[in-house]
């Protein structure tokens, strides 16, 4: 037996137990004829005492030669320690060794296995399988699997069923590229992993299993950030005989549940808010509403002075900063350097200073009065000791910097807080959205989503005035969830694809098969997908999801500890049917 105890476990009421543990070497203590070793192992460590007196002189010097990272086996009697250490639950004991056996030997690992490592990111990724020795990783993990065991049992005692969709498929359009398989059986022909298993659960309706979920990989070949992984998992669901109202109410109450049993927090009915106003209120859909800071258009009250700059723009709007009047003239200058920046891209600033005693002063003072700059108050919202930034220029561009700004401003300032949790939920989606690049409508949400009924008719006439029966759960500024009610009858879906800008037959071709079941008595049905990376990361109050991912890709994709993507054999190629022949 490897161990009768972990090295998290023994107490004080365990004194004189004769014990066996096994675990590393966290730390080697020796003073000659003195030695203290830290074991650590998953459960926590536990201090291990040999002296010269109680403890044989083999076993003594063996303890001298152990290095950080060794794994042994020690057996001994627990006894209480001298120096207790409160820090940790295992600090009044200690294990007087009567045995030691060296398990298995370690190089010296290339960073310390600490709480504050000396590690940078890409040496703990090349040896993640280190780095997930350390405290905060492992902590990550452990709470991964708390998270998933709640979401389980909740949907199983929902009657939900987990069932397993394949991964060898073909496209899934969710709006990124696929990473592709090649068939070695079918020469020339590719498998797509799925983006999602968006058509298989639509099919798992269809073949009548009413409530689905799936904690399930998903692949998307895109551009990688904090919040985005190349391959990621969902907790994926789907429902028959449901209206959006079923699921944002089912699926509220499993995020109220994972908030009060994961994180201890209450929160009442989360609130609602319309794609629309999200856009003119945070200039976002996916708005952090932990802090006002809300958005006041500013047009009317700007637009009738010779100030050009205003005059000439689709849209004026503003925030005001809570006791951002407190700011310095160089730090003004900063923020504006800020917004400047390609990343934002915003022309300039204007700010407007609401002094304690009821004046403003502004940055364009001579253009407007005291009496104006109050209605720009009054419009944002502004009390004294605040300040106003306004940005000005086309609708969807200072929008989009606004919301920067506001962003980086509530980061500044402190009112992010990672353990305050403010869900949102944005709900009618416009339908389709204008791509600039190719020219067409592409489906906001993906092309099964259901057009609100009664606006169908306005798909001939104003397709970007058609709103969906589609919704985003937003925690904290993240989107957490997506999903819709989607279309089950086969005529609407033909002319979905219509307007999608595809042909029947590249509409046969690609989605047939969903095509086909439509025809066999397809339910009413819709569903929802969670990020499931994010919601843990969220949940624990951060927003890197590489942290909470065992074995995680870097910003270009690769899994630099296996060195993948990598190079394959000739033969292997040849195989695929992938060589390409070079002709002379
Ligand atoms: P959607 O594309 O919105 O919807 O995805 C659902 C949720 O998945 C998360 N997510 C990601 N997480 C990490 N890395 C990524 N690359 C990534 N991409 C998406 C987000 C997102 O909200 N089939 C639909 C769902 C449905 O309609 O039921 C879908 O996949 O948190």
């Amino acid at each position: 037996m490897y161990r009768t105890h972990t090295c998290g476990e023994l107490r004080a009421s365990h004194i004189n137990t004769e014990v066996t543990l096994s675990g590393w070497v966290q730390k080697n203590r020796n003073k000659g004829f003195m030695v203290w070793i830290d074991l650590r192992d998953r459960y926590g460590i536990t201090q291990l005492i040999f002296d010269e007196e109680r403890t044989s002189k083999e076993i003594i010097e063996k303890a001298k030669t152990l290095g950080r990272e060794f794994v042994i086996q020690v057996t001994g009697k627990v006894i209480e320690r001298q120096a207790k250490n409160p820090k940790i639950p295992t600090g009044d004991i200690e294990i007087l060794v009567s045995d030691l056996t060296i398990l298995n030997k370690s190089k010296l690992p290339p960073f310390t296995i600490e709480d504050e490592t000396d590690g940078g990111e890409d040496i703990r990724m090349k040896y993640r399988y280190l780095d997930i020795r350390r405290n905060p990783v492992k902590e990550n993990l452990l709470f991964r699997h708390k998270v998933a065991m709640e979401i389980r049992n909740y949907l199983s005692k929902k009657e939900f069923i987990e069932v397993e969709t394949p991964y060898l498929i073909k496209s899934t359009p969710e709006g990124a590229r696929d990473f592709v398989v090649p068939s070695r059986m079918n020469e020339g022909q590719f498998y797509a992993l799925p983006q999602s298993p968006q058509t298989f659960k639509q099919l798992l309706m269809v073949g009548g299993m009413d409530k689905y979920f799936q904690i399930v990989k998903c692949f998307r070949d895109e551009d990688l950030r904090a919040d985005r992984q190349p391959e990621f998992t969902q907790i994926d669901c789907e429902m028959a005989f449901v209206e959006q109202e079923d699921i944002l109410n089912i699926f509220e109450g499993m995020t109220r549940h994972l908030l009060k049993e994961l994180k201890g927090v209450d929160v009442d009915k989360f609130p609602r808010i319309t794609y629309d106003d999200a856009m003119r209120l945070y200039g976002n859909d996916k708005p952090d509403i932990r802090f006002g800071m809300q958005f006041g258009e500013l047009n009317e009250v700007t637009q009738h002075k010779d100030f050009k700059v205003f005059n000439d723009a689709e849209l004026v709007v503003g925030i005001a900063v809570p006791n951002g009047n407190k700011f310095t003239r160089k730090e003004i200058d900063k923020l504006i350097d800020w917004v400047k920046r390609p990343q934002v891209g915003a022309l300039g600033m204007v700010y407007c200073r609401c002094n304690d005693d009821g004046t403003f002063k502004s940055s364009v003072d001579k253009f407007y009065d005291q009496e104006d700059l109050a209605k720009w108050a009054e419009v944002t919202g502004a009390k004294a000791g605040d300040l106003i930034c306004v940005l000005s220029g086309d609708i969807n561009k200072v929008r989009a910097q606004l919301s920067a700004l506001r962003m980086e401003l509530a980061e500044r300032l402190g009112l992010r807080k990672p353990d305050e949790f403010a869900p949102l939920w944005v709900v009618d989606f416009p339908l389709l959205e204008w791509d600039e690049e190719t020219e067409r409508y592409h489906a906001m949400h993906h092309p099964f989503t259901a057009p609100k009924p009664e606006q169908i008719k306005l798909l001939e006439t104003e397709p970007e005035k058609v709103k969906a029966n589609a919704y985003d759960l937003v925690l904290n500024g993240n989107e957490i969830g997506g999903g819709s009610i989607r279309i089950h009858d086969k005529e609407i879906q033909a002319k979905m694809f219509n307007h999608l800008g595809f042909t029947p037959e590249e509409a046969k071709n690609q989605f047939g098969f969903l095509m086909d079941a439509f025809q066999y008595g397809a339910p009413p049905h819709g569903g929802i997908a969670f990020g499931f990376d994010r919601l843990v990361s969220i949940l624990a109050g951060k927003e890197t999801i590489r942290d909470f991912i065992a074995f995680p890709k870097n910003n270009s994709g690769r899994d630099i500890m296996i060195d993948a993507p990598a190079n394959i054999d000739e033969n292997q190629l040849t195989e695929l049917n992938l060589k390409v022949e070079i002709k002379e």
